[in-house]
């Protein structure tokens, strides 16, 4: 039965009572859905609208429906209500008839489903929080076992300077304290409460929505009932969180594939997140870090699919609005999966780290230091990058490193270059001159480590990690 009987003649259709239903996927909202019920008891009680006796009544058995349901919420769908909100009314009347009938006085679906989204969206915004700091956690452990080993850094995919491979880590842990702030962000704007903004013009009742508000824990009532019933704002911002968080990811998961290919062998995956191949007995794939990097592409679909359907929407609610949630809580749970996922792949992983330095050896990495070697003997950079190139072209074509050519021979392209030039272009010193803010050097990166590790330290204690 409908919570609507009155005003209709006819039974729905079958097929249109499915179309129509979003139990399956919003039953998920069922705690949020209670807490927010329960603080509607208790405002229809401060306002006088239902008695204690009632309130009380009200409460126990919102309460009671969320312990019959705790360990198997999936029991839900067995009923045909139209969403998780008729669901618990339809319950609650069964329960307490009259008085269940009182719960939704001056209450609206539509700052009831606004209300219970945000609420859930708290939550999981603590719940990704926490699989962020896991996962910096992993960058930071691996950043401090192989401190201090070498490997090329690229641009254009080319072997391009020698960077500490901690340094790489570090890298992405600056994208995912990104990503953490941009939750703490948006979180600020989700707190706040739309209940009590009816269907879209504001509750009959005078009820005190700032009261209301705390009730459930939101740092305010929101300002415009027409906005409060119409905003997914929210929705729209996580999911584009979600995306450059994936992206992150994406590119993670893009580094390591490459690092651990046959051409480079720079890492070695632990067989528990590879597998084989049916045919080819000798293949170990990176199968964990691909799915993460094609799973991504499902959040940026989600992010598109909410975009669309708000795009020209008219004010206030409209049945289009239901459509938010399966993107929301998919993207939501694949970036969850693949932040744990990366972090155990980190937990795994092994770097090889003599084919990190031969590989930044014999790219020609140390060729900028080489023209800086130059500069720092007068000539400008300009033409010390055009001697530079020559010495290249040169080790190239004889298949050489450059510091495997002889010095008589270097003077001939350069006559002021002298012994102590192979000291400047190892790959050591190379390294150790980016020293100042944010470069490679082994002090910079140490003291990078000491700052992210404070940073985390004080983030776990937060967040309760
Ligand atoms: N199931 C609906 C949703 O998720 C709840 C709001 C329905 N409101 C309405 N006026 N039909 O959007």
């Amino acid at each position: 039965m409908a919570l609507w009987g009155g005003r209709f003649t006819k039974e729905q259709d079958s097929f249109f009572k499915k179309f129509n239903s979003s139990l399956k996927i919003d039953f998920i909202l069922i705690k949020e859905d209670i807490k927010g019920s329960i603080a509607w008891s208790k405002i229809l009680l401060d306002s006088k609208i239902i008695t204690i006796e009632e309130q009380k009544k009200l409460e126990t058995s919102l309460t009671l429906i969320l312990e019959e349901i705790k360990d198997n919420p999936k029991k839900i769908l067995f009923s045909n209500s139209e969403d998780i909100h008729s669901w618990v009314e339809k319950k609650l009347i069964y329960m307490l008839g009259k008085v269940g009938k009182k719960i939704h006085t001056g209450r609206s679906r539509n700052d009831q489903v606004a209300t219970d989204l945000r609420l859930w969206c708290k939550i999981q915004i603590k719940k990704i929080q926490k699989s962020l700091i896991i996962f910096k956690k992993s960058l930071i452990h691996l950043s401090e076992k192989y401190f201090s080993h070498i490997m090329p850094g690229y641009t254009h995919l080319q072997r391009a300077q020698p960077i500490l491979f901690s340094h790489w880590c570090l890298a992405y842990f600056e994208m995912i304290k990104r990503d953490f702030e941009r939750l703490n962000d948006v979180f600020k704007r989700i707190n706040i409460s739309p209940l009590g903004s009816g269907a879209l013009s504001g509750t009959g009742w005078k009820i005190n929505r700032e009261k209301l508000a705390r009730f459930m824990k939101f740092s305010k009532a929101s300002n415009n009932s027409l906005d409060s019933v119409s905003d997914r704002d929210y929705v729209i911002e996580l999911l584009s969180i979600a995306s450059i968080g994936m992206m992150h990811l994406s590119r993670f998961s893009e580094d390591l594939i490459f690092f651990n290919s046959g051409e480079c062998n720079f890492i070695e995956l632990s067989d528990t997140i590879t597998s084989g191949s049916s045919l080819m007995p000798q293949k170990k794939n990176p199968d964990a870090l691909e799915l993460i990097r094609g799973k991504t592409g499902r959040v940026y679909g989600d992010l598109i699919n909410i975009l669309v359907i708000f795009k020209g929407l008219p004010l206030s609610y409209n049945k289009d609005m239901q459509e938010d949630k399966e993107g929301l809580f998919n993207s939501l749970n694949i970036w969850k999966n693949c932040l744990k996922m990366s972090s155990i792949v980190l937990s795994n992983l092994k770097l090889n780290k003599k084919k990190c330095i031969k590989s930044a050896e014999s790219g020609y990495s140390n060729s900028t230091d080489l023209a800086d070697y130059l500069v720092r003997k007068g000539v400008s950079f300009r033409d010390s990058h055009e001697i530079t190139g020559k010495i290249v072209l040169y080790a190239i074509k004889k298949k050489k490193s450059l510091s495997d050519i002889k010095l008589k021979c270097l003077q001939k392209f350069c006559s002021i270059i002298e012994n102590n030039v192979y000291k400047s272009i190892k790959l050591k010193n190379c390294l150790k001159k980016k020293e100042s803010k944010g470069g490679t050097s082994p002090i910079q990166v140490f003291s990078e480590i000491k700052d992210a590790k404070k940073y985390l330290l004080k983030l776990q204690f937060k967040n309760k990690v």
